[in-house]
């Protein structure tokens, strides 16, 4: 930071444009980048600078821009029509002080860092206003800054008003501006919508500064990228690109192994401990806690999960609301759904699926089973496509089964139901009473073998 302002800061957001060129029904600052919407970054960004207030100016999809971001502490302000930027920036200047310093941004440039922010305002602390620019390397369509002989910011010259050889110019403005708010709303008060396109341009405050003989400071934002807009799909896919590449990036310096930075795609918040590895194509949602040396295999979705120590996630499985416990294994081809919890050293193998059930210390569900509502205690072994009948049409039940107990294969517990601990379920079994410690069941019918029956059949 090269200085401090005392000034109070209240930063303008503006997000009313409509963004057509998304081709979308959502509103365009609540499309998403990592799973918020953009609008959210920015507030966030801005909040890192513990601003007095953050004023939001929607227009188009006012309430779902609103309902997106319920909780954020921001002053919403309406701009029924969209008549430019400088028209929008009006529209928050009444619920701002004249001793503050107004720092605005743009919803779609979602990227820009604290810092550079800090930089702006800290430039602005004088009495004009600082601009954000950058060195582009295709200027067109940009607002350029047009500095005088001195290399002084004289004014700002939108694209569809400029000369030849103002667009020759590759400094341009990014949309992000500081300044003193008193000086700032007569400024804007003066604006005029005497353009190309008959709009009232933020950007028409720089020249009125300088005709009042105040000067202006052009900050540099480092680069391109941070700064870079988003106006339709292809730019926004560029800029979640950029931002998934920061935060491996980040991850990688914390000490998390990656196999590829541009296939690890974090949506949501991950703490990890030591030695973890994630392998390709994994996808990572909410909140997500990784003990020590966790590994985590390819093409996998992680949503809201915990994983203790020495676990390891195999690849290809889906896990939601779960939770995985000290060394136990998932997968491959597994998924865990809300409520499921393994315990230390538990398994739950391939095409299996646990939703609302506890799976005891070193108990295994190695294939293809159905495991809902229940609780296993340890060591238990649940043999291949086993299914839990927890589900009667109405109501869900639930079924329990002891310690050590060993449920055959392609068994059926039609809950609710128990199995007591030590218990052995013969394969095929279709239980649909409680079974006691120790006991065998089975509810096969009894075979029978015809000797000689298939050369009897070809004779006749
Ligand atoms: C603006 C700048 C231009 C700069 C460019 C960077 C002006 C006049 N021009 O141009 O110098 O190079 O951004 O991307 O400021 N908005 C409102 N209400 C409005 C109009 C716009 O809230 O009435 C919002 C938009 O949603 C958007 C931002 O303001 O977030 C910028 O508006 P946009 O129309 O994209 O301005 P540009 O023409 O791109
Ligand atoms: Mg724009």
């Amino acid at each position: 930071m090269t200085e401090t302002t005392t000034a109070p800061i209240h930063v303008v957001v503006l997000a009313a444009g409509q963004g057509t060129r998304m081709r979308s029904r959502l509103p365009k600052v609540l499309h998403r980048l990592a799973g918020r919407p953009m609008l959210e970054h920015v507030v966030a960004t801005a909040a890192a600078l513990s601003p007095d207030a953050i004023h939001v100016v929607h227009g188009h999809g006012g309430e779902s821009v609103r309902a997106a971001l319920s909780a954020a502490p921001v002053n919403w302000v309406e701009q029924p029509e969209q008549l430019g930027t400088g028209h929008a920036v009006q529209q928050a200047m009444p619920a701002v002080p004249d001793d503050a310093v107004v720092l605005v941004l743009c919803a779609d440039v979602p990227l820009v860092r604290p810092a550079t922010l800090q930089q702006l305002v800290a430039a602005a602390a004088g009495d004009g206003p600082a601009v954000l620019g950058v060195h582009a390397e295709d200027p067109a369509g940009y607002g350029r800054i047009i500095r005088d002989n001195a290399g002084a910011v004289e004014r700002i010259v939108e694209h569809k008003d400029a000369s030849a050889a103002e667009r020759a110019v590759t400094e341009i403005n990014t949309g992000l501006l500081a300044c003193p708010a008193g000086r700032l709303r007569e400024w804007l008060g003066r604006c005029t919508s005497d353009n190309a396109q008959g709009e009232y341009y933020l950007t028409d405050v720089v020249g009125l500064a300088r005709g009042d003989g105040t000067s202006v400071a052009g900050v540099l934002a480092g680069d391109a990228d941070e700064v870079a807009g988003v106006n339709d799909r292809v730019q926004l896919e560029a800029a979640e690109r950029r931002l998934q590449r920061r935060q491996a990036e980040a991850a990688m310096r914390e000490g998390l192994g990656l196999a590829d930075a541009s296939r690890f795609d974090l949506r949501g918040e991950l703490t990890f401990g030591q030695d973890c590895t994630v392998d390709t194509g994994v996808v990572i949602e909410g909140r997500v806690r990784l003990g020590d040396n966790v590994r985590i295999g390819p093409c996998t979705v992680l949503r809201d999960v915990t994983i203790e120590d020495d676990a390891t996630i195999e690849s290809h499985c889906v896990l939601e609301e779960a939770h995985v416990g000290r060394g136990a294994t998932v997968g491959p081809f597994a998924r865990l759904r809300p409520g499921a919890e393994l315990r230390e050293g538990a398994k739950a193998g391939n095409f299996v699926e646990i939703k609302k059930a506890v799976i005891g210390p070193g108990s295994k569900v190695n294939h293809l089973s159905y495991i809902g509502d229940a609780e296993l205690g340890r060591d238990v072994n649940v043999g291949a496509g086993t299914i839990t009948c927890n589900y009667d049409g109405t109501h869900k039940h639930r079924t329990v089964i002891g310690d050590g107990a060993f449920i055959g294969s392609d068994s059926q517990l039609v809950a609710p139901v128990s199995v007591g601990a030590g218990a052995y379920l013969g394969a095929g079994t279709t239980l649909t009473r409680d079974t006691a410690p120790e006991s065998l069941t089975v509810t096969r019918a009894p075979q029978k073998s015809v000797e000689g029956w298939a050369r009897r059949r070809r004779r006749e």
